[in-house]
């Protein structure tokens, strides 16, 4: 019982350090991050310590304490942690890369969903793109759902080749690190780094089956409308473009030589461009086929574009 209070109230006094340091964390959601710090940190239950809270070493509260400072400044759980879940994966992530959002993993879905359906229509090998990988989550996240598949016999086996591709060397040294972790027999990752195509054009590639994008498309207007923590610690050149909808008319036109016949390519995007970018695409792209599709929130969210098929 003694232990009980003496570890509520120093979780108290935390959830408040941090409450105080950061007001956008409410001083609950504080409580909830600390308890989620210490059950990732020490593999305790995070149910139980709720009701049955551990007897932690002095060494455990000073990481807790430390944990409490830096979040206390706005910086987020998964940079102090290293690391996050996207898609049934643990991914490394750290300060100068995105974070995974949520979101992002309804378009891992329709990539997977695609890919299934084209290795129903029988191939041998497949070439996906990941491009702006930032660290790696699509392109690992779909190769490693469509391998697992194929492991458990639910698909037949057919070689994934999966291009990673950024323009921060730094964001890409996470990419490397999470398709490392993800590589297996006939999974098969590549890094490349560079402006947009540069590096395929520079290696004159051979054509992708598929090409997932989640660029930047945030404009710098929208910045009071994001979570301080996002504007003031994630990387600026992973969230913000000074014109998104040219940006995707940009990315398109650069990847069509590289789509294969049957192509095609999702690209997340938001409800604030998708119009315009539909727009864009009906002028500059009249023989291709696209549609707009919303996320579980019933946002617009997705962009699936195609030439010479139907997506
Ligand atoms: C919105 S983040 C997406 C990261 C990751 N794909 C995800 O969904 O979490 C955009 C990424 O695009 C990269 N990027 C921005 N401009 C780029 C460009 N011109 N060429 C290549 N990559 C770029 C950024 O470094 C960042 O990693």
């Amino acid at each position: 019982m003694e232990n009980n209070t003496t570890f509520n109230e120093r979780i108290q006094e935390l959830a408040g350090l941090i409450h105080e340091g950061f007001n956008y964390i409410s001083y609950e959601e504080a409580r909830r991050e600390l308890l989620l710090w210490i059950s990732e940190t020490t593999g305790l239950n995070a149910i139980k310590l709720r009701v049955d809270p551990p007897e932690l070493s002095e060494e455990q509260w000073s990481s807790l304490e430390s944990f409490a400072v830096r979040r206390s400044m706005g910086m987020p759980f998964a940079y102090l942690l290293g690391r996050c879940h996207f898609y049934d994966l643990e991914l490394a992530i750290g300060p100068g890369v995105l974070i995974p959002r949520p979101e992002t993993e309804e378009l891992v879905d329709r990539a997977v969903a695609w890919t299934e359906e084209r290795i129903a229509e029988s191939t041998e090998k497949l070439r996906i793109l990941d491009l702006c990988t930032g660290s790696g989550c699509i392109g690992v996240a779909t190769g490693h759902a469509l391998k697992q598949k194929m492991n458990q016999r639910k698909l037949p086996k057919v070689e994934l080749d999966i291009a990673l591709s950024d323009e921060s060397a730094y964001a890409l040294e996470y990419a490397r690190v999470n398709s490392d972790a993800y590589a297996e027999p006939g999974l098969h990752f590549s890094i490349f780094e560079g402006d947009l195509m540069a590096p395929f054009r520079k290696e004159k590639a051979p054509p992708f089956d598929l090409i997932l994008c989640n660029p930047p498309y945030v404009h710098p207007d929208e910045i009071p409308l994001l979570a301080p923590e996002t504007y003031l610690h994630e990387p600026a050149e992973a969230l913000f473009h000074n014109d998104p909808p040219a940006l995707y008319i940009q990315i398109i036109r650069e990847c069509l030589p590289f789509l294969s016949d049957h192509g095609v390519i999702i690209m997340e995007l938001s409800q604030f461009v998708y119009q315009v970018v539909s727009m864009l695409c009906e002028n500059e792209f009249p023989d291709c086929t696209y549609r707009v599709e919303k996320d579980l929130s019933g946002k617009q969210r997705f962009l699936i574009f195609a030439c010479n098929s139907h997506p």
